[in-house]
């Protein structure tokens, strides 16, 4: 994986396989701190104790194609790879939050990649799901809430092709105006 937001894609949908009705993704990024901070948060089955502490070997897994399961595997080696760090916290019943941080200017930092992409590519896939996305960098912070969107379209279902073109490109413009200025 060349791009943290295909693992973002992979978690969020271990957040959707778990039943999850609303997921949170997080991403702050501070040239100030140095920092880059992943964090996802979902209301779906949980994780018992047990399962919980083996969960970042990648022999751990509930998935029946193939034995080895590498999400979180892959984001933790990602973090840590880049001076960071990453935990998961999880409830039967409740729900399950992980984060990952990194050092920015690390050079083995993976780029963040297409964002606006993955929450899109998740919206097609569970259009009744609640999806949140926040983005904050030193500048400002943008968010995006399904549930907002659905207000809006007045029936049409978002996995309209054209309304997933807008919510898009919706995110990808919001995301501009909070980044840094280049120079
Ligand atoms: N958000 C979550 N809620 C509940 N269970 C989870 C969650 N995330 C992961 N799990 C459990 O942890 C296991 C390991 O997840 P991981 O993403 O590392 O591998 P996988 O999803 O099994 O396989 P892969 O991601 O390679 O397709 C999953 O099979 C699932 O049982
Ligand atoms: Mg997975």
């Amino acid at each position: 994986m060349k791009e943290l937001s295909l693992n973002v894609l992979d978690l969020a949908q271990n957040s959707l396989s778990a039943g999850a009705r609303h997921i949170t993704i997080e991403i702050c990024e501070s040239e100030e701190k140095d920092s880059l901070h992943i964090r996802i948060v979902d209301d779906g089955a949980g994780m018992d104790p047990d399962f919980l502490k083996r969960v970042t070997d990648p022999f751990v897994t509930t998935r029946t194609t193939r034995p080895v399961g590498m999400g979180i595997p892959l984001i933790k080696m990602a973090a840590e790879m880049a001076d960071g760090q990453f935990s998961i916290q999880s409830r039967k019943g409740e729900g399950t939050e992980l984060n990952a941080s990194f050092r920015l200017s690390h050079v083995d930092r993976m780029p963040i990649g297409d964002i606006a992409g993955t929450v899109t590519t998740l919206i097609q896939g569970a259009p009744e799901v609640d999806f949140i996305y926040i983005r904050r960098t030193d500048s400002g912070s943008f968010e995006f809430d399904t549930g907002q969107i659905r207000g809006l379209m007045e029936g049409i279902s978002l996995r309209e092709p054209e309304v997933l073109a807008w919510i898009r490109e919706y995110i990808a413009q919001g995301e501009a105006g909070v980044m840094a200025q280049e120079v």
